[in-house]
């Protein structure tokens, strides 16, 4: 009897198919899930990955109050074309302290993982105010009123305790210093090296060309760190070192 014969055994028997199923999803299954429970992490340690500014993960929660994240996805596939387009493919790591994480379902815009650096503060200022005004045929809304909308950290400090409590490593120090590194790190003449030694390689800058510290400025340092924690000409896939 050959193996579609025999296969046609099984199709023609439903309580034998539907035996025969389970016990292939029960095999499968553990498989699957049994490494879970020894394997330390699942998330292979990479360098350069650290806890989001008070000023970056004010950002990220502007990105997430404003939906960017229905237009826009943060997940680069290893695929071939999308590294073409994108860059080095998202490691698990690199959204190891979103909370929620940002991978989107959704392309209406381009992918963001790697946004950070591509572009000057001016034309992501520009861009957010009127879209239609850098790429004429955008359908992305508009943005402008995030130039008035003014911010102090009021809530910085229960933010990033809230992280710390999920499980991202903000220490004490950055918990008490919080107000201060969120205010410095939209402000050039600042003191800021507390700053970038809490949060190694944070751009420090006016991001948004205005004298108040706005929600623009928060939004554009969010967008300029994506994708750049990582070095990518130095890192090296566990499998090939
Ligand atoms: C209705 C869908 C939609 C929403 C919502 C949306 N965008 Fe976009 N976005 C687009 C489209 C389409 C493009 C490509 C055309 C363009 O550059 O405007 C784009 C482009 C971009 C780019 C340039 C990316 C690149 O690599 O060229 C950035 C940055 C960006 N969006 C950020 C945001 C942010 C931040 C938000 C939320 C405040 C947002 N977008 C909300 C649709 C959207």
């Amino acid at each position: 009897m050959g193996i579609l014969e025999k296969h046609g055994a099984l199709e023609r028997n439903a309580s034998l198919l539907l035996v025969t199923s389970l016990l292939v999803v029960t095999v499968g299954g553990i498989v699957e899930i049994a490494p879970l429970f020894y394997l330390e992490s699942t998330i292979e340690k990479v360098e350069g990955m650290r806890p989001y500014s008070p000023l970056e993960l004010t950002g990220r929660q502007i990105y997430i109050r404003e939906g960017c994240y229905n237009c826009h996805s943060q997940m680069i596939r290893p695929m071939r074309d999308e590294v073409q387009r994108y860059g080095h493919y998202s490691l698990a790591a690199e959204s190891m302290f979103d909370h929620p994480f940002q991978w989107g379902s959704k392309r209406t815009g381009p992918d963001l993982a790697r946004v950070g650096g591509r572009y000057s503060d001016e034309w992501q200022v520009g861009h957010l105010i009127n879209p239609q005004s850098v790429v004429p045929e955008s359908v992305m809304p508009k943005y402008s009123f995030l130039m008035n909308a003014e911010i102090a950290p009021t809530h910085i400090v229960e933010m990033v305790e809230t992280h710390a409590l999920v499980g991202v490593p903000y220490t004490s120090e950055m918990i008490a210093a919080a107000q201060a590194d969120f205010v410095a790190q939209a402000d050039p003449n600042a003191d800021t090296s507390g700053l970038l030694a809490r949060y190694p390689k944070a751009q420090v800058r006016n991001f948004d060309g205005q004298a108040a510290l706005t929600e623009m400025d928060a939004l554009v340092a969010y967008l300029q760190v994506l994708g750049t924690m990582v070095d990518f000409s130095t890192f090296q896939p566990v499998a090939s070192r």
